[in-house]
């Protein structure tokens, strides 16, 4: 399986298959994303949340192919009534699909899409595919319910935010990878823009200095998991 980051929590997950999942692909409107959504394609688009920087380019992409969008019921139903292929799903809800397993789980956050509707609640999401575990959080403060995912599940890649403003800053997100013990965390959600300006390499110190592992991913840097 490959794991790649393109810049703010827009990150691709290929399968051992060729299957290729998206995650909040904020690609045109974003400063630092290396690639447009001219160039990207997928088979599945997973949506943590409607806000335009999450919600980003879903729709462009999905235009282009058959394309299955991923997400908590509102949205889903919103992305369905504008003729997209979406999947309803909910907070706590896992489903098995051709490519792996997916659950929704809490995040604390706001959701409503670009042009003003409702799109239900924020979530984080577990992927279970080719036998590992990645746990992108979404947009979110800090919880200590994420102390119960991380023993319910051995989480091999977390992906968290550390912009501070909207999300979690780095000192919240050195103490989430320490109740949620992933293997490695990886920063996200950081220096698109200058209200989110945040050095990922002091996080990575931070993280190591807890016994934690952290891989801050380059934008557009792709890692074989
Ligand atoms: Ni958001
Ligand atoms: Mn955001």
């Amino acid at each position: 399986m490959k794991l790649k980051y393109f810049s703010h929590s827009a990150f691709q997950v290929t399968t051992n298959s060729g299957t290729k999942i998206l995650i909040d692909p904020f690609f045109d409107g974003n400063p630092t994303s290396p690639v447009r959504s001219d160039d990207v394609n997928a088979d599945y688009i997973i949506l943590t949340h409607a806000h335009g920087d999450h919600l980003g380019d879903a729709m462009k992409i999905a235009k282009k192919g058959k394309v299955l969008i991923i997400c908590v019921n509102e949205l889903a139903n919103y992305l369905i009534e504008k003729g997209f292929d979406a999947h309803n799903m909910h907070i706590g809800g896992g489903y098995n699909f051709e490519f792996g397993r997916v659950k929704f789980t809490i995040a604390h956050h706001g959701s409503k899409t670009p042009d003003g509707q409702y799109a239900g609640e924020p979530a984080g999401v577990l992927l279970f595919i080719d036998g590992k575990i990645i746990y992108h959080t979404g947009d979110t403060g800090l919880f200590y319910d994420m102390k119960l995912i991380g023993e319910m599940n051995a989480v091999d890649y977390m992906l968290l935010p550390i912009g501070d403003n909207f999300t979690m800053g780095i000192d919240d997100a050195v103490k989430a990878v320490e109740l949620t013990n992933p293997k490695v965390a990886v920063p996200m959600h950081y220096n698109t823009f200058l209200l989110i300006k945040a050095n990922p390499l002091e996080f990575k110190e931070k993280v190591e200095k807890t016994g934690h592992k952290c891989r801050v991913m380059d934008f557009g840097e792709e890692l074989d998991l």
